[in-house]
């Protein structure tokens, strides 16, 4: 197959549960909704995968040294952050993990999420019987902002903060000064920060470069836990596995206990398929970059200035905010479009396009895209 078949394919995902497609089943509704994306995932991973099934016992499994490894190895050559094995704590998924550092902090204190924001976000408060603090990006010309003084003014009853970054929904990148402006914030009290840095491979604006906040600043590291995973960038989000990078002895050791009795242990194919990811020399993620900017500026051509600046991530954050009708959801299903609704990320006045699919089916999906937002 050539280097770019793969994005062109298009793959009959019916019968397999999977949960983008199977909402629609028996509909003529495109899925551009959950982040899943319609490419295959890459065959040195099914191959990898494959490997590990030539053994017949399929138990219980340790985290691999090798896999620490890769992580290491990953950190240093793609963002020049070189961290200890001992730091690194695997996990099933990356949102067991923030759930787990949320009842790591006092009961009295609360969880700040900047909004729009992914949304198993907005259910960290409440899943660890704590209150919520929302501070909504501020939109300065076409890019979502962190209100600084919005999050100073709360800082004091923080916890804990969590952030995405890149950020689902609105495809941000941070830039270095933006985030030295949130340290600043930061250090200033004694909180935890979580941050969530699973996007950060998929790069659109290819004048931005990711930067791990932790790495900014040693007091900064001390304080953050970092979550990183390839099942988001390697579409393999079916095979969870995630890392925690956790510095500090005293909150690795708080939240190895507050996790205790809680997370399934991770899967003998999820590593490797993990491991495989991490060690990727190839091409793959330059290819699927160049493509999902192809993509993203084809969606910009239908959706004009409704739609703001993405990025990073294959997430597109679009207005709607002028559609007269109660659940924009419902609308663009009318036009045969499956949509995220804003509201579950906390700004019901935008849906979210996930527009990492092969060309056939965006373009089918760009044109009922256009008649639907004529119509407004
Ligand atoms: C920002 C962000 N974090 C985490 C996840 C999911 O991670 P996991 O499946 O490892 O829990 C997603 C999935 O879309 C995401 O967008």
């Amino acid at each position: 197959m050539r280097d770019q078949d793969w994005l062109s394919q298009l793959i009959d995902r019916r019968g397999t549960h999977s949960t983008k497609w199977e909402k629609y089943k028996d509909r003529d509704i495109l899925p551009f909704w959950v982040a899943d994306m319609d490419y295959e995932t890459p065959a040195f991973i099914l191959d990898a995968v494959k490997e590990r099934l030539c053994h017949p016992i399929l138990g219980y499994s340790e985290d691999p040294e090798s896999l620490t490894e890769a992580l290491r190895t990953w950190l240093l050559k793609s963002y020049d952050w070189s961290i200890k094995s001992e730091w690194v704590v695997w996990l099933p998924g990356v949102v067991s993990g923030l759930n787990v550092a949320c009842r790591m902090i006092d009961s009295d204190k609360r969880v700040m999420v900047p909004t729009p924001s992914y949304h198993p976000f907005l259910e960290l408060a409440k899943n660890s019987h704590k209150q919520e603090i929302r501070v909504p990006l501020k939109l300065v010309e076409d890019r979502w902002e962190m209100d600084f003084s919005l999050m100073r003014e709360h800082i004091d009853q923080t916890g804990v903060l969590a952030i995405s970054n890149p950020q689902n929904p609105t495809g941000r990148a941070y830039t270095e000064g933006e985030l030295r402006n949130l340290s600043s914030i930061l250090l200033e009290k004694d909180l935890l920060i979580l941050s969530d840095e699973i996007h950060c491979p998929l790069i659109i604006d290819e004048t931005k470069n990711h930067i791990p906040l932790a790495k900014l600043d040693a007091s900064l590291l001390s304080r953050t836990i970092t979550f990183y995973g390839a099942t988001k960038a390697y579409n393999m989000p079916g095979l969870g596995c995630a890392a925690a990078v956790i510095p500090d002895d005293s909150v690795r050791e708080r939240f190895q206990k507050a996790s205790s009795g809680l997370l399934p242990s991770i899967g003998p194919l999820n590593y490797a398929a993990t491991e495989a990811a991490l060690r990727d020399t190839s091409s793959w993620i330059d290819t699927l970059n160049r493509r999902l900017r192809q993509n993203y500026e084809d969606l910009k051509q239908v959706t004009g200035d409704r739609i703001t600046n993405v990025e990073a991530t294959y997430l597109a954050w679009i207005y709607v905010g002028d559609l007269k009708q109660r659940d924009p959801k419902e609308y663009f299903e009318q036009y045969g479009l499956g949509l995220s609704w804003g509201e579950q990320f906390g700004d019901p006045d935008y849906v979210r396009f996930n527009f990492a699919a092969p060309r056939e089916t965006l373009n089918e999906g760009l044109q009922r895209l256009k008649q639907a937002l004529q119509d407004i």
